[in-house]
């Protein structure tokens, strides 16, 4: 199971930022042309963060984009460790994107009744243009963690006792994750070189197996990709 074919390594985590907003930008660009609106998942953690305050800063036909999770934490709203509080920070506080089309996981409620909500509010618009993800060092992606399991049929999974704090999180599925129009995932820092490595060794790690099924683009940058 090696990495995807359109995989590109670039300089810095600078440089994946700045291709991961113009791919971001474009695809925006193209869904809004094609059918009148862009709905983009966001992933959560820290690598995203640089493309998000670059968005912040362009121009872009907001009103027309709808922003999506792909996961998140069960704390309160407002707890600094929630993606969307990063989200918010970097980016969505000050954004002209409307604030009925940004839709945050209501984690706060715990995750089977946030799991359950998310489900039916992505019903209606299925499939998503553009996901976000990020891997962490375990080869997990989004709250899909090596060595747990869950329902085939779940659009979005409620997780309990994930390795990376905290323990409860909502996350979307597989399947959901894979029937997106494209999926965009951002890898960087030496801290990812061994999922990396494991990656191409053909280990079936949570994001090998989401690429697999996805329409996916992997940036790296240097430091992560000299596995
Ligand atoms: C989360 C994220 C998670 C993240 C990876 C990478 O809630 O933690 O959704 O999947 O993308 O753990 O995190 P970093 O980008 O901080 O390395």
């Amino acid at each position: 199971m090696s990495l995807p074919e359109h995989t590109q390594v670039l300089s810095d985590s600078a440089a994946v930022a700045a291709e991961a907003a113009a791919l971001i930008l474009h695809a925006a660009d193209a869904a809004i042309a094609e059918r009148g609106a862009f709905h983009l998942v966001l992933a959560g953690g820290r690598t995203p963060e640089a493309a998000y305050r670059l968005l912040a800063g362009s121009d872009a036909d907001w009103p027309n984009w709808h922003i999506w999770y792909g996961d998140e934490r069960c704390l309160p709203v407002d707890d600094a460790e929630r993606n969307s509080v990063m989200a918010a920070r970097a980016w969505l506080a000050g954004s002209a994107i409307p604030a009925a089309q940004q839709h945050p996981m209501a984690a706060e409620l715990g995750a089977e009744a946030a799991a359950a909500q998310y489900a039916d509010a992505i019903a209606a618009v299925l499939p998503f243009d553009m996901v976000l993800l990020g891997m962490g060092e375990d080869g997990h992606t989004a709250s899909l963690f090596p060595g747990q399991s869950h329902a085939e049929n779940e659009r979005v999974h409620a997780v309990h006792d994930s390795p990376k704090p905290p323990p409860d999180r909502v996350s979307l599925s597989v399947a959901t994750i894979s029937s997106a129009r494209a999926v965009l995932m951002l890898v960087t820092g030496a801290g990812k070189r061994d999922a990396l490595r494991r990656w191409r060794a053909g280990e079936k790690l949570p994001i090998a197996t989401v690429a697999l099924e996805s329409k996916v683009q992997l940036l790296l940058d240097e430091v992560a990709a000299n596995a």
